[in-house]
């Protein structure tokens, strides 16, 4: 269906020590010599396309792809699979997501053949007010001294979300797919190259907080080594409790108890969470949102996530326009795509958010909306920032809005599955920032999600729609998708990266509909990412190279690196195909 083209991507310093740290662990060198290829002598490197025919999992980290394969090797589906990867990631990529964070699944049930969604979004404590992250003068908080502590800490909902995938499409026996993860737990893993720099650029939070302390850093408080073998005896503990005793086990008694200790007791930064907050938490089941583009379908998660919605939305507006005819190379394609991402979060920003809680029109994918909205774009030059407004969707009920912002994060996973029946698996899960508020409980960390809120809840006498309210999950731009063509799945993919996440996905779909690339391609493109006006150009990539034309259409520009972690899988005629982004540690496994 899709060409492969010819792309290389020049190599960040941890991807290259990320690849040659894959060569000396035994365990899965073989697999992962399948997936990614050695550097070439000018210090480029590319991941390479993986092709399976049976079944695949795509992740963050090797030794968690491993863990999924070898659930379904052993005949397990794609629902018990990701139980599997989800307890892996938590031990050996922690700083991302685990057992104290959320996350959302888009599922394909092969069966049906439907597409559906769980949410297993953090909330914020019954106790939580809007004023949550104002200071004493009512003014927000600057973002680190809201995050480190307590105080940013939301009812975690990930244990939920794995019981209720499982509990409804798993095969497996529940208990049986966490003993990878408790083996290595006991064993020890080696600390890979991307851990240990998360570490040591956290120093300076993460190491004064005495439990993450005591686990991330020697004796001498340096942040441990690459290669250095890390046990976690507190988490093969958490685990078995969890696999003999369900989810039951981590939302009441002991562990519970543990994490509201953690949350109310600290010292400097206390939160509200309590066990009443834990007892009472629900995974949702939600029906996917879905956009069409150019003959796709292309869906996922609903509010509370802004993701499957603006994304909806930039390729609504970008649908009447020649795209493919464009190119990569030709910036004016980049002016379409960056100027439609701005008015796309220009109506994030002002209506989207939990919508248990808060209404929201119900026209933000409308077509004859997108459309007029997309005349806008119709202009030889960037929009200039008068120009870049909410529109007016249509609304079922009218509510007076205003915008709110919220901060970038840095840490978030996301993998998928594909099992020999078809099921496939888009999961994106976070403890929020790297290490979360980065206080440590039983083995895992705690998330900082309520950060994800905005912190001032009123603006010019207006309500902020994703304002702290008890209960409420905070908007998230995380974006699992599946793409249907002709009602069946085609394309899965999602990535981290926090509001970034929108235009990486946004950019990949485009890369393999429009521009033909293969799944490997679209997750290395270089990224070019524009949601309030300056256009982020990735770089040492000709995202960065093409800065002076985009300046000449009137952008700002600023050239940086870019954290994303695409992770996706294409159906094609030839197969399952895999591709992982050669920015972090992941691999495509497959048979
Ligand atoms: N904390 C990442 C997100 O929900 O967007």
């Amino acid at each position: 269906m899709l060409k492969p083209r010819g792309s290389t991507f020049p190599i960040r310093l941890v991807a290259f020590a990320a690849t040659l740290f894959l060569f000396t662990i035994p365990s899965f060198a073989q697999q992962a010599s399948d997936s990614v290829a050695p550097e070439t002598a000018s210090g480029t490197a590319t991941k390479q396309l993986v092709l399976a025919h049976r079944h695949m999992v795509v992740a963050a980290n090797p030794l968690a792809a491993e863990a999924g394969l070898e659930v379904l090797r052993d005949g397990g589906n794609a629902a018990d699979a990701l139980v599997a990867v989800q307890a892996m990631l938590g031990l050996v990529e922690p700083q991302s997501s685990g057992l104290g964070g959320g996350a959302f699944l888009v599922w394909y049930d092969a069966k049906e053949k439907r597409l559906t969604t769980f949410d297993g979004r953090e909330t914020a404590p019954a106790e939580a007010t809007p004023s949550l992250f104002l200071d004493a003068n009512g003014k927000p908080l600057p973002f680190y001294d809201a995050v480190v502590g307590g105080r940013s800490v939301g009812t975690p909902g990930t244990v939920r979300l794995l019981e209720a995938v499982h509990g409804k499409y798993g095969s497996k026996d529940w208990k049986g797919l966490f003993g990878q993860a408790i083996d290595l737990a006991e064993k020890g893993f080696a600390v890979s190259p991307r851990l240990h720099g998360e570490i040591a650029e956290d120093m300076g939070r993460l190491d004064h907080q005495p439990a993450a302390r005591a686990y991330f850093y020697d004796q001498d408080g340096k942040p441990l080594a690459v290669g250095a073998t890390l046990k976690n005896p507190a988490y093969a503990e958490t685990l078995r409790a969890i696999a003999s005793g369900g989810a039951d086990a981590f939302y009441t008694g002991r562990i519970a108890s543990d994490i509201v200790a953690a949350v109310r007791a600290h010292p400097t930064n206390p939160g509200h969470l309590s066990l009443q907050d834990l007892a009472t938490y629900k995974a949702k089941e939600r029906p996917a949102v879905c956009a069409p583009y150019r003959g796709y379908e292309v869906c996922g998660m609903g509010p509370p996530s802004s993701g499957a919605l603006t994304i909806g939305q930039i390729l609504g507006m970008i649908s009447g326009f020649e795209i493919g005819t464009l190119g990569p190379d030709d910036p004016e394609s980049w002016r379409i795509i960056g100027d439609a991402t701005r008015l796309a979060f220009a109506d994030r920003d002002r209506y989207m958010a939990d919508s248990d809680f808060v209404p929201m029109p119900k026209g933000l994918l409308d077509q004859n909306y997108l459309k007029s909205r997309a005349t806008l774009l119709r202009r030889p030059t960037a929009l200039g920032r008068d120009d870049v407004r909410p529109g007016d969707p249509p609304w079922e009920k009218a509510e007076l809005r205003i915008d709110g912002f919220s901060y970038p994060e840095h840490g978030t996973s996301h993998f998928v599955i594909v099992d020999d029946a078809g099921n496939i698996a888009s999961m994106t899960t976070t403890i929020e920032s790297a290490f979360g508020s980065r206080q440590m409980v039983d083995g895992f960390l705690l998330n900082n999600e309520l950060t994800d809120f905005t912190f001032a809840p009123v603006k010019d006498g207006h309500a902020v729609a994703n304002r702290v309210e008890p209960g409420k999950r905070p908007r998230s731009s995380m974006a699992p998708t599946i793409v249907l063509k002709d009602g069946k799945p085609v394309i899965a993919i999602g990535s981290p990266g926090g509001s970034n996440i929108i235009s990486y996905v946004a950019e990949a779909l485009i890369a393999m509909i429009d521009w033909k690339m293969d799944v490997q391609q679209a997750v290395s493109l270089p990224h070019f990412v524009n949601r309030f006006g300056t256009y982020d150009l990735e770089a040492e990539t000709k995202a960065a190279d093409m800065a002076r034309d985009l300046q000449a259409l009137g952008y700002q520009t600023k050239v940086d690196d870019q954290n994303s972690g695409l992770h996706g899988i294409e159906i094609t005629p030839a197969g399952i195909e895999g591709g992982a982004d050669p920015r972090r540690e992941g691999v495509a496994l497959g048979d």
